[in-house]
């Protein structure tokens, strides 16, 4: 029997060089969940289509059922784990999450969190109508929308708020 050839990648993941032998073919989700042991990301469709696998790749919101792992050599992900502080401080977003009851069963929570904070990062959340489109691309069973839409929107006013208390000091 031939042996499965694998490629060696390093890449960055929640702040932790990790340095692995892939197989080609492996998505960068499976490779979050079964070689990393990060299970926040979840595997929904595993065809892009429900957003469910949403990370950070350079500050990107990307599927990541779509990327093959070996794609992402020297690459910084960011997943629903790396979010919270150090000290264990919810991301502003996660705590909106909570505060506003953005979720029931939670499976589409950790996509909806990642492709809301690249969203708010991209300055993009200026009306609820932008927020919907721009979270468009995440479906959640649950409907839990509007309180998801209510908690980016919360999050994206408090960051109005301090950049304009910043601007008038
Ligand atoms: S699991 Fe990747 S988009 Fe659905
Ligand atoms: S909270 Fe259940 S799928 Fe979104």
């Amino acid at each position: 029997m031939t042996e499965l050839s694998t490629l060696p990648l390093s890449l960055t993941v929640n702040g932790r060089i990790e340095t692995v032998q892939v197989e080609p073919w492996v998505t960068l989700l499976d490779l979050l969940r079964e070689r990393l042991g990060l299970m926040g990301t979840k595997k929904g469709c595993d065809h892009g289509q429900c957003g469910a696998c949403t990370v950070l790749v350079n500050g990107r919101r990307m599927n990541s059922c779509l990327r093959l792992g070996a794609m992402h050599e020297g690459d910084e992900i960011v997943t629903i784990e790396g979010l919270a502080g150090p000290d264990g401080t919810l991301h502003p977003l996660q705590q909106a999450f909570i505060d506003h009851d953005a979720f029931q069963c939670g499976y589409c929570t950790p996509g909806q969190i990642c492709s809301g904070v690249a969203l708010l990062n991209e300055g993009k959340a200026t009306s609820r109508e932008a927020i919907r489109e721009y979270m468009s691309g995440n479906l959640c069973r649950c409907g839990a929308y509007t309180n998801i839409a209510d908690a980016i929107e919360a999050v994206a006013a408090e960051q109005a708020r301090t950049a304009m208390r910043e601007a008038a000091e």
